[in-house]
């Protein structure tokens, strides 16, 4: 019988490009939307996967949907993705944040608990719970963690959550420490595809500056169809465990700016870019760099896009978007 995979935050980034990966092994996949008042599913459909999802609903703020969707699906595999994921919404959403990114993972996990425990977890845990953390100029599984928003530390809650309901329950729960990995179909507001958005804008003459925050600040970036291979190998490992997940080599914004006006054939960034004070975080994480040699090693995973290419990769589709319209 095909094996069952219910993934939370289906219509985001990852959860397309985990969807994707998990039907081509031959999973039935049911995808947990929340109540919408005009749903998109625009990232789905880019991966062409939308017609093989059962869609299930539920919110991650409240529990008895949780319960009973558990109870009716017992799933395999539960991959929890969705979260409030941008870090510079969660100081004003500071609430709201830690229901979903933290309270919604106890609940989830106490549903396993009851109705399904033979269910193996997946929770998106965070480089950003390392917040200023960065001892030995890396950052791997035995790092403190010193997160620097209040996103961040939801998410060291539901890490150790996480942690607590396998050493408490012996359920088979992974924490994945992704570091930041990007795509055609990241979020508009984070950095990397807006920059890509502005860049095609500007080339299509619809925009003429692009306001940016730090350009100083440091990302380990990667390709999120490299990650969620991570997250599947996780939970097809014998025991559960905690990895962090990165390339190993990070970059600063604004090397990703220049990479990014480059690759749309745009000479001097300089021009348009303009520094906003508007997008400067109350508190900034300066610098993640990925250690993952634990996930290579007992994992075998690796991350195959460089840097390079992931930037071409955004740009391109950016433009074609804007040259469909
Ligand atoms: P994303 O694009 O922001 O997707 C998050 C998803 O969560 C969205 O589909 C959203 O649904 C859903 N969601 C939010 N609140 C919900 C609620 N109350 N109930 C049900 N669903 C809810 O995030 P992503 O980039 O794919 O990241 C996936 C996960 O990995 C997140 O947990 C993130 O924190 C974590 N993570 C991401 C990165 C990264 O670099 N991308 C790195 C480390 C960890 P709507 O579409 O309805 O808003
Ligand atoms: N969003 C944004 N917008 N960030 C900017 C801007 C801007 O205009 N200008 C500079 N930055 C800087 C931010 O201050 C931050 O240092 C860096 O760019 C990256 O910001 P984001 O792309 O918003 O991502 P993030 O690193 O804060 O968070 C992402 O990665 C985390 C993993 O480390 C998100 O995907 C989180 O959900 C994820 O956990």
């Amino acid at each position: 019988m095909a094996k069952t995979a219910l993934i939370t935050g289906i219509l985001g980034q990852d959860g397309p490009y985990l969807a994707k990966l998990l039907l081509e092994k031959g999973y039935k996949v049911y995808g947990l939307i929340r109540r919408y008042s005009n749903p998109t599913f625009d990232n789905l459909d880019f991966l062409g996967v939308t017609k093989k999802i059962e869609f299930v609903d539920g919110d991650m703020t409240d529990e008895s949907s949780l319960l009973h969707l558990i109870k009716r699906t017992m799933p395999d595999e539960v991959y929890n993705l969705a979260a409030q994921s941008f870090v510079g919404a969660s100081w004003q959403q500071a609430k709201l944040t830690t229901e979903i990114n933290a309270l919604g993972v106890l609940y989830l996990l106490n549903a396993i608990k009851f109705f399904s425990p033979t269910t193996k977890f997946y929770q998106a845990s965070t480089s950003e719970m390392f917040g200023i953390s960065h001892d030995k100029g890396f950052q791997d599984e035995n790092t403190i963690f010193h997160p620097r928003s209040p996103y961040g530390i939801s998410k060291v809650y539901a890490y150790w959550m996480t942690v607590n309901f396998r050493e408490s329950y012996d359920l088979f729960t992974c924490n994945g420490i992704l570091f930041n990995h990007e795509s055609p179909i990241r979020g508009i507001q984070f950095v990397t595809r807006k920059i890509t958005d502005g860049v095609a804008q500007i080339k299509n003459g619809l925009a003429d500056k692009l306001h940016l925050g730090n350009l100083d600040a440091r990302r380990d970036w990667g390709f999120a169809g490299d990650y969620v291979e991570a997250m599947y190998l996780m939970l097809q490992h014998k025991t559960p465990d905690d990895y962090v997940v990165g390339t190993g080599e990070n970059h600063s914004v604004k090397d990703f700016v220049v990479e990014a006006f480059s690759a749309a054939g745009i000479p001097d960034w300089e021009k348009y870019v303009v520094i906003d004070a508007r997008f400067k975080r109350p508190a900034e994480v300066p610098n993640l760099k990925a250690r993952a040699s634990k996930a290579e090693k007992q994992l075998g995973w690796k991350t195959k896009t460089s840097f390079k290419d992931l930037v071409k990769m955004m740009v391109e589709a950016d433009l074609k978007r804007y040259e469909a319209k």
